[in-house]
């Protein structure tokens, strides 16, 4: 085979492995979404078969997590109120409306993030979630958190505050970063007000608008430090 030859067929097949990669890579993630989407289905399912769960009658009353299944930010509520109640979506009253309000303050779709709650479905007359009934929810939300896999896991209130940072203040870390080992996994963690508590007071309203401002900036440092450690262990894989 002559010279000129060779160096086609050499980059025809650099061509077409490099074609073949990027097909893997891309059935690969597409696969890795519907996995996950499946087995969110399956904890709400879970979830609407459970008798042992507080404040339901019927499985209608569940108000599931919503959102991407790939989403690299995860936002944790309180529990559901009226609306959402009726709509079985998390964040679609008042609060919802402020919240869409600050995605869109960051150029986040909300269809790209995903939205749940601590307790989901609705205590009577809104009232606080009792911690028998934050206890007996939790076992769902950390099977959402393991299914996602997020980047940064926004806490909304006090509540999901409470869950990762059990010793923190509100007023003293809110917009702040957090990595907290959580099963064996460290999570990002970033504190912020309910926005429910904004809409009843301006100053919580500028510092949570603040505090989203600062949001891209923490998502896009974890996926630097994620692909430092890839690029660290495909390194490693080549001196084996
Ligand atoms: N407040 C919450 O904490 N969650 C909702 O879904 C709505 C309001």
């Amino acid at each position: 085979m002559d010279k000129q030859s060779l160096s086609t067929n050499l980059f025809m097949d650099k061509q077409s492995l490099s074609t073949n990669l990027f097909m893997d890579k891309q059935s690969l993630s597409t696969n890795l979404f519907m996995d996950k989407a499946k087995e969110l289905q399956k904890i709400r399912e879970d979830m609407e078969r459970d008798k042992n769960l507080p404040l339901i009658s019927k499985p209608e009353d569940i108000i599931p997590g919503d959102g991407n299944p790939g989403a690299e930010i995860v936002f944790i509520g309180e529990a559901g109120g009226y609306h959402e109640s009726i709509q079985r979506k998390p964040f679609v009253g008042n609060a919802g409306k402020f919240l869409d309000q600050l995605l869109r303050s960051i150029n986040i779709p909300r269809e790209s993030v995903y939205i749940t709650n601590m307790v989901k479905t609705r205590p009577p007359e809104n009232r606080d979630p009792l911690p028998e009934e934050l206890e007996t929810y939790s076992k769902y939300l950390d099977r959402e958190i393991e299914v996602i896999q997020p980047k940064v896991i926004v806490t909304l209130g006090r509540f999901s505050m409470g869950k990762f940072l059990p010793t923190a203040r509100i007023s003293g870390v809110h917009g702040k970063k957090f990595v907290v080992k959580w099963e064996d996994k460290d999570l990002v963690i970033v504190p912020m007000y309910h926005p429910a508590a904004a809409l009843r007071n301006g100053e919580v309203m500028r510092q949570i608008r603040e505090d989203f401002l600062k949001l891209p900036s923490i998502l896009e440092e974890m996926k630097n430090k994620e692909d430092e450690v890839g690029q660290l262990k495909t390194e490693q894989m080549k001196l084996v």
